[in-house]
């Protein structure tokens, strides 16, 4: 099976899209980005549409790449400050003089609609309510999707990012997973991944894991964006081969890529409306 990102986003889209309009004032996300990074450039454009498309209200801010810390962690500060903002997104990465830790401890812990501030992570990691980051959310959302309730399954999460990986790792503990998170030092990675019900692959390396990696009937969750030589994307997950092995697979593109993007007008949603409520 073949696992639609594009349909559970859409879907979700309409449900975020539908709450928007019981609120009083449309909510409000300030995006902003640094420098020319194109594929930053592509992904910060269609954060905008999509949130236009669901009825809120995008503040896209374009900086250059030689902007100072200080203009950044003014611009957040401003947003952190402004009622109509309920979400801020700071798009990664940053150019290499910014302190990145830095810029995130800035978003408002309230804001912080990555889940990436300190706080946030914390309040994952201790079960609490908080702002889930938008990439782990929409994966577990495709895995429950599929397998229901996941307590007791073998999951493996390959990459240890602050990003995907490790909130990743959190998500399935948080259902009650054995949860193994594997990375570049990771011995025998072929034989761990084989022991898995669920794969979570985040490592950016193409099409690394291979179809005899995996046990039959896994749930195999490919978070991997890469471009290959002939410029087309390609997942961590050499699809051709998996897909005849795995019980359900997200396809590169039309898997993860578009729930991100749903996921995250669904913290800004609940941003506003705990702000409003
Ligand atoms: N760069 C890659 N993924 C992300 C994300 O989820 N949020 C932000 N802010 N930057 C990113």
């Amino acid at each position: 099976m073949i696992i639609d990102g594009k349909a559970a986003a859409a879907t979700l889209r309409a449900e975020v899209a539908a709450e928007v309009a019981k609120l009083a004032r449309a909510p409000g996300l300030g995006v902003v980005l640094v420098g020319e990074d194109p594929a930053s450039a592509v992904y910060v454009r269609s954060k905008n549409k999509a949130c236009r498309e669901a009825g809120m209200l995008g503040f896209e801010h374009k900086l250059p790449a030689g902007t100072p810390e200080a203009d950044l962690l003014a611009l957040v500060r401003q947003l952190n400050d402004d009622d109509s903002v309920d979400g801020i997104l700071v798009q990664l990465p940053l150019p290499a003089h910014i302190d990145t830790n830095k810029v995130i401890a800035t978003v408002s812990p309230h804001k912080d609609v990555d889940g990436f501030h300190p706080e946030n992570v914390g309040r994952l990691a201790s079960g609490l309510h908080g702002f889930v980051p938008c990439t782990p959310m929409g994966c577990l959302m495709l895995i429950k999707a599929v397998r229901g309730d996941l307590a007791g399954l073998d999951a493996v999460v390959i990459g240890r990012s602050n990003i995907v990986g490790k909130p990743m790792a959190q998500l399935l503990l948080g259902e009650s997973c054995t949860v193994t998170v594997a990375h570049s030092r990771t011995r025998d990675l072929p034989a761990v991944v084989r022991r898995a019900d669920i794969v979570v692959a985040a490592v950016g390396r193409p099409n690394m894991v291979t179809g005899d990696w995996l046990k039959p009937g896994a749930t195999v969750i490919d978070v991997g964006i890469n471009r290959g030589a002939d410029g087309k994307l390609v997942g961590d997950v050499d699809f051709a081969s998996a897909e005849g092995i795995a019980g359900a697979i997200t396809p590169v593109p039309g898997g993860v890529g578009p729930m991100t993007i749903a996921c995250l007008l669904k913290n800004t949603l609940t941003s506003a409306q705990r702000r409003q409520g």
